[in-house]
């Protein structure tokens, strides 16, 4: 073993060291809701009026609504407060790494009986509970999940203002009859449709599970809020985004107060998926392009927007395919490589390749996905379980299947707004003829079975039950 070799060998040594340190940094990473990194605080209320058999379901419902995040202290860490007439820090944030351990703790918290001192308790989260999180600036949402029965005793507002001027966002979950609406208000964050939730009674909190899961989700992975018409909604405002306003050339839209961008065979929209979407997709969103498809031939196979892996594995895609008359929603699965929800539009797809402004919508739910197009409800299919998407890949914008090629669509709107119930507000008018909307206004029926005239304005849960539109 000479000296050379020996420096030859310490050369090479650190040559593969290097080498690890970097595959490691480009190890894929999932992203999605259970990766996000919160502190949630939870404040129930243990006071008289709740009763032991209803704590207990207090209780539960808390575990149930924990499940879906990752708990450790990189991603998701939890702490319990139980109050009456003072807070009793029950679990402090962090102290469990590993949700079947916190779930343990959670059920064994025992019941305090008092009376309903609210505005302490959130006070005594904001001062000593959030505060005392060892990740500070790491944390990237501050959350507290307020559960009560009764009125406070105690003034709300003032531990309420203080939450949210230290950036903690407060929901506020009341149950019961005793409760005043007026209270939850002032204890959650505005809008309080998003931030207020509302049981009958402890038997029906389970109800607003999937609602409050999927509002905490849209809270970790949602950070960003689009202004439209009087409300914010949070969502991915993809035109800014991708820098669609920036490449592409601008053109009227469908309206004179619409503007629209037309994408050259040249204009390449390519942004890392990191930059776009950092904390992943939520688990239920709804896409909606605005978009015309002029000159472009039918026979084209293209991906209007799709998310890719590192190695191009497809974690979402919304694909139109003027060939087979479909439009196909891909997503992540967690039994195979990927999942696909065709929706045969038929003669309906013909319209996609008229010339026209065309409004495509697609509703992605827990188990299941909805196509629109125009406004008309094209199929339901269901969705098995996803995972979350890898997020150090690419995120494109209409390229041919497999390939970089840009397909040059003209695009009004490409956004994603995390909550599903915005898909019922998202209504096409924005490419209807003022004419159109009047009748679809008035829901005259001799409309709806006619192709390509967009079918009246009506909410989901209408067009279900009548079927009439589908
Ligand atoms: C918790 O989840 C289980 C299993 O899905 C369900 O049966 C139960 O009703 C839920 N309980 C509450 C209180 O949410």
């Amino acid at each position: 073993f000479s000296y050379r070799a020996m420096l030859l060998w310490s050369v090479w040594s650190v040559i593969l060291l290097l080498t690890t340190v970097d595959a490691a940094e480009e190890e894929d990473v999932r992203a999605g809701c259970s990766t996000a990194v919160n502190d949630l605080v939870y404040i129930i209320d243990g006071s008289w009026s709740v009763g032991v058999s209803d704590f207990d379901t207090a209780k539960q419902w808390l575990i149930n609504i924990t499940s879906q995040f990752d708990i450790s202290s990189h991603y998701t860490q939890v702490a319990v407060i139980q109050y009456s007439d003072t807070p009793r820090l029950e679990i402090p944030l962090g102290k469990h790494q590993g949700v079947a351990e916190l779930i343990k703790a959670i059920r064994s918290i025992s019941y305090l009986g008092g009376n309903t001192q609210t505005g302490r308790a959130i006070k005594f989260a904001v001062d000593h509970v959030f505060a005392s999180s060892q990740r500070g600036n790491l944390v990237k949402n501050r959350i507290a999940v307020v559960v009560t029965d009764g009125k406070s005793q105690d003034d709300v507002v003032d531990a309420s203002m203080e939450a949210r001027a230290q950036s903690i966002t407060v929901f506020a979950v009341g149950v019961g009859t005793e409760i005043t609406t007026s209270e939850l208000i002032s204890i959650a964050n505005k809008p309080s449709s998003t931030y207020v939730l509302y049981a009958e009674d402890y038997t029906t909190i389970d109800r607003i599970r999937d609602s409050m899961e999927q509002k905490l989700c849209e809270e970790s992975v949602c950070p960003t809020r689009i202004p439209v018409a009087s409300r914010d909604e949070k969502g991915f405002e993809l035109m800014v985004g991708m820098n669609i306003q920036t490449k592409a050339k601008k053109i009227p839209g469908s309206l004179v107060s619409e503007t629209a961008y037309a994408l050259a065979a040249s204009t390449d929209i390519t942004e890392n998926t990191r930059e776009i979407f950092p904390e992943g997709l939520p688990p239920s969103y709804v896409f909606v392009s605005t978009l015309r498809l002029k000159g472009i031939s039918s026979k084209l196979s293209f991906d209007l927007w799709r998310v890719l892996s590192k190695d191009k594995a497809i974690q979402a895609a919304v694909t139109l395919s003027g060939k087979d008359k479909t439009v196909t929603f891909t997503t992540t699965s967690t039994t195979e490589k990927e999942q696909k929800a065709v929706f045969k539009t038929g003669f309906q797809v013909g319209t996609l390749y008229d010339g026209k402004w065309h409004q495509i919508k697609v509703l992605v739910r827990h188990r299941q996905v909805t196509g629109f197009l125009d406004d008309q409800r094209i199929q339901e299919l269901m969705l098995k379980p996803v995972e979350p998407i890898y997020i150090n890949g690419e995120t494109q914008v209409s390229k041919r299947r497999g390939t970089d090629i840009t397909v040059p669509v003209e695009i009004q709107k490409l956004r994603l707004y995390c909550d599903p119930h915005q898909s019922e507000r998202e209504t096409a008018c924005e490419i209807y003829s003022f004419f159109n909307v009047l009748q679809g206004d008035r829901g005259e029926p001799g409309l709806t079975g006619e192709p390509g005239l967009p079918g009246p304005k009506v909410r989901l849960g209408e067009q279900q039950s009548h079927g009439r539109f589908e």
